[in-house]
């Protein structure tokens, strides 16, 4: 230590005090430790929970991801219109998954003969690896540039890349249905603050409808949604040294109409203790006691016109399915004059 009585921690450090199974460990203890219980959706998506989640987009009740299809098979060449002639573009993919509708976008950029690298960003790397030998097998000349880390950091890398490239910035399938109303819109913010003058975004939104169609989409037949979300169980008793008996919890999928939100939990189905092993830690459940998992908020088209007003956006696209289930918006980076505060 020096004269000064501190230390400036620096980047190496920090990147060492950055182990991802001990911040796992953390969200489960602060999240167990809370009433009513709760675990952050994103440790759903591991390498098992996103082939889950590749199974729920082709259950016949899951909607969302025909009624995109539909919309970017009708519109990608109007979609990718505004960014070409301008030189080199990034097509930024958040939350790519598997990459199927993102491919739909890839083959618009060639067919018009652009100059573009593909940067997908996922939070799995298994789901990378595929998604990375899917597009080598089908477009060899695509340049892709894959990130595996979560979105905000993802963002973030954005921000201090080169800005001599445009940027298209993908966030489909209503990923940001898991973000509350705060929540979407500081991370808009974050993104507004990334990208520059003229960059796009294009938004998958899931529009209000049908309660009926909602409920049926997160509570499939098949139970496969179930076993996506008793994954996140299973995943706790791998890297933590849980002992969660999946037989004694119930995947519950319920819409509240007030917040606009389809909400899952994981309902323990008697009184039981699990330990922790990494924590150190028992936890009691109740019968009938609820774990929330995941949110997945649902639209109106009012509501994305005010979080583009409020996030710095102007609105260039609104593309929409056949059945307007589904809502595509395509929003351009508005700099200078603008304020982007909260209206009062
Ligand atoms: C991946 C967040 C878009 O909210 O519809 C699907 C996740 N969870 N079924 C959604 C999900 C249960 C999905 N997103």
């Amino acid at each position: 230590m020096t004269g000064s009585g501190y230390t400036v921690l620096g980047p190496a450090t920090l990147e060492a005090l950055h182990d991802p199974r001990r911040d796992f460990a953390y969200d489960v203890l602060v999240g167990l430790s809370e009433k009513p219980k709760r675990l952050p959706s994103k440790y759903i998506y591991d390498d098992e929970g996103s082939q889950h989640f590749s199974r729920i987009m082709s259950l016949d009740e899951y909607y969302p991801t025909r009624c995109e299809t539909e919309v970017l098979e009708r519109y990608a060449d109007e979609i990718v219109a505004p960014l070409l002639g301008g030189g080199p573009i990034n097509l930024v993919d958040l939350g790519a998954g598997d990459g199927k509708k993102t491919m739909i976008v890839l083959d618009a950029l060639r067919r018009a003969g652009a100059d573009f690298t593909f940067v997908p960003i996922d939070i799995s790397e298994g789901a990378m690896k595929e998604l990375v030998a899917r597009v080598r097998a089908q477009m060899p000349d695509v340049a892709i540039e894959g990130l595996v880390c979560e979105y905000t950091e993802g963002v973030h890398h954005l921000g201090r890349e080169q800005r001599d490239r445009r940027n298209l910035v993908l966030f489909l399938g209503s990923n940001i249905g898991n973000f509350n109303r705060v929540q979407s819109r500081s991370f808009l913010l974050r993104l507004w603050s990334s990208l520059g003058e003229g960059d796009y975004a294009l938004l998958g939104f899931d529009l209000k409808k049908d309660i009926e169609v909602l409920l049926a989409a997160y509570n499939d037949r098949e139970g496969v949604t179930s076993a996506f979300n008793l994954g996140l169980l299973r995943r706790i008793n791998r890297e933590l040294g849980a002992s969660f008996d999946l037989d004694r919890w119930r995947h519950y999928g319920t819409y509240n109409v007030f917040s606009g939100a389809m909400e899952s939990y994981l309902v323990s189905l008697e009184p039981q203790v699990v330990e922790v092993e990494a924590l150190e830690q028992r936890f009691a459940f109740d019968a009938w006691e609820p774990v929330h998992t995941e949110y997945s908020y649902k639209y109106l088209r009012s509501d994305v016109e005010a979080l583009a007003h409020d996030t710095g956006f102007e609105v260039a696209g609104r593309f929409e399915d056949s059945r307007g289930w589904f809502l595509d918006a395509l929003w351009r980076v508005k700099r200078g004059g603008h304020s982007v505060a909260p209206r009062a």
